[in-house]
Formats: C-alpha cells, sequence, structure tokens
C-alpha cells in the first residue's frame, strides 16, 4: 500500500483522476475524519502485545511486502506468506493453508484486499490458529468511498472491502473482536474455543459498497487504541 501523506508522481495523480471519472457512480460525499499520520500506534505494537503473553510464539503473516510489520515482529517462529515478496514462502495464502499443518498464536491477515479473499484467509486463519490466541486483519476501516473501492481506484491508501467481514464477526461463534481505530483499522479477533465460527452472509455483503459501510458503521465494535490495548491485555491476563 502506498502511504498516505506521501508526495505522490503527477503520473500517479492523473490515473486516480481518470479512475475517479470512470467509477464515478460510485461517488459517496460522506467520509470517515481519521487521520492515522496523528495516531502514534499501530498494527506492530498490536501483533507483539498479542505475542506478549506466548514468549517465543508462532507468528503467521498473510502479505508481507516490504517486511516492514515482518520484521517488526519479535516472536521466535514466524512465517510470511506472500506471491511477492517478503515473508518466507512465495506462495499465495490459498496455496500456503491448504497445505498447512501447523497451529499459531498470532496470525495476521494483510494479503489481497478484497472480501472474498479476506473472508478465506480469515476462514482458514480461524482454523490455523489455537484456541485462546488471535487473529489481526489490518485495513478494516476506510475512510471514503475512492479508499475502500474495488476494483482499487486509490494510489495512496487502499483497504478494499474487507470491512465486510466484520458484520460477519458480528454473529461469529466462539470469538470476541474490536476494530482498533489505528493504523487504517485493525480488527483483532480473540479465539475463544476450539470451532470459532463465521456465519456466510456473503450473499448479502458482496454488492455493498462504502455508502453502506459508512452508514453501518455505528454497529461495529471500533474502539480507539487505549481501549482496544486494555481489551486485549484483559484476555492476556
Ligand atoms: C499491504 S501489503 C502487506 C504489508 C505488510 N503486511 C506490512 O504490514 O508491512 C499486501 C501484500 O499482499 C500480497 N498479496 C497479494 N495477494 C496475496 C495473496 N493471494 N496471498 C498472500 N499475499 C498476497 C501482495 O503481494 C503484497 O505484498
Amino acid at each position: 500500500m502506498s502511504k498516505p501523506g506521501k508526495k505522490r508522481s503527477l503520473g500517479s495523480f492523473l490515473r486516480e483522476t481518470a479512475l475517479t471519472r470512470r467509477y464515478a457512480a460510485s461517488r459517496y460525499p460522506h467520509a470517515l475524519d481519521y487521520d492515522w499520520a496523528t495516531i502514534p500506534h499501530g498494527r506492530a505494537e498490536i501483533v507483539n502485545l498479542l505475542l506478549s503473553a506466548d514468549r517465543g510464539g508462532r507468528y503467521l503473516e498473510i502479505g508481507c511486502a516490504a517486511n516492514e510489520l515482518f520484521d517488526a515482529v519479535a516472536a521466535k517462529h514466524k512465517i510470511g506468506v506472500d506471491p511477492a515478496r517478503g515473508g518466507t514462502h512465495r506462495l499465495t495464502s490459498d496455496q500456503f493453508f491448504a497445505a498447512n499443518a501447523e497451529l499459531f498464536d498470532v496470525v495476521f491477515i494483510d494479503g489481497l484486499h478484497v472480501y472474498p479473499q479476506v473472508r478465506r484467509d480469515l476462514v482458514n486463519a480461524l482454523a490455523a490458529v489455537r484456541a485462546g490466541g488471535w487473529v489481526a486483519l489490518h485495513d478494516m476501516l476506510p475512510r471514503d468511498w475512492i479508499e475502500e473501492h474495488v476494483p482499487q481506484i486509490s494510489t495512496r491508501a487502499w483497504t478494499g472491502d474487507g470491512w465486510k467481514v466484520a458484520f460477519e464477526l458480528l454473529g461469529g461463534r466462539d470469538l470476541d473482536f474490536r476494530i482498533i481505530a489505528a493504523d487504517h483499522g485493525i480488527a483483532v479477533i480473540k479465539v475463544l474455543g476450539e470451532e470459532p465460527r463465521l456465519p456466510d452472509l456473503s450473499g448479502e455483503l458482496d454488492s455493498l459498497r462504502f455508502r453502506d459501510f459508512h452508514r453501518r458503521f455505528p454497529e461495529l465494535p471500533v474502539v480507539d487504541f487505549p481501549a482496544g490495548r486494555a481489551w486485549i491485555e484483559s484476555h492476556l491476563a
């Protein structure tokens, strides 16, 4: 993901302008006003907190890119899966999970940011994490229709529509979760039992757009970083 706040080239500005015009029918005037650059907490801090109860913990990251997070994670056993770069395994997440027999303490999902793939990654991760472990997902709080649009329009931050799984998590079994409002939104899921499950709401969620996310946003358990950290620590104790 390119970082918001970075200077963009004229080329990327023109590309985004052309794509924004092409998908003008999806335009939506309202936005969430998070300014991630002013919130001094991020995914590395959260993942290391999740791992802090498991010295020597087993960590899996889906989507590693330049290893910005992967290298910052303090786990003795780390597996990183990415078909293009970074991590330890040059595979897609589907290929990795099809062959995996290992159980992890913490799984971080940050691969292909489209709902069907994020949903598959989450279902597979829930099966690959031990009872009492954690799954986290990046980019769960799109701020406007451009950041969320599938296919990707934005040449800056792109969350895609992985947020849709949050509405399935609301009806999940053997799990609890919060969405921490930092670093583009990080959903943190505590696996409470042996058989965590998600309802399949894909029939209803597939066609939803940013305007639906914005309208239904108050239903989600979004917390600020201090409240998210307190919630995580209450489960670590
Ligand atoms: C946003 S980057 C990951 C950033 C990284 N987690 C970090 O925090 O530093 C997304 C990565 O997902 C990878 N990716 C795309 N499709 C994937 C898939 N099907 N399975 C696993 N990774 C995928 C891309 O190659 C890209 O490197």
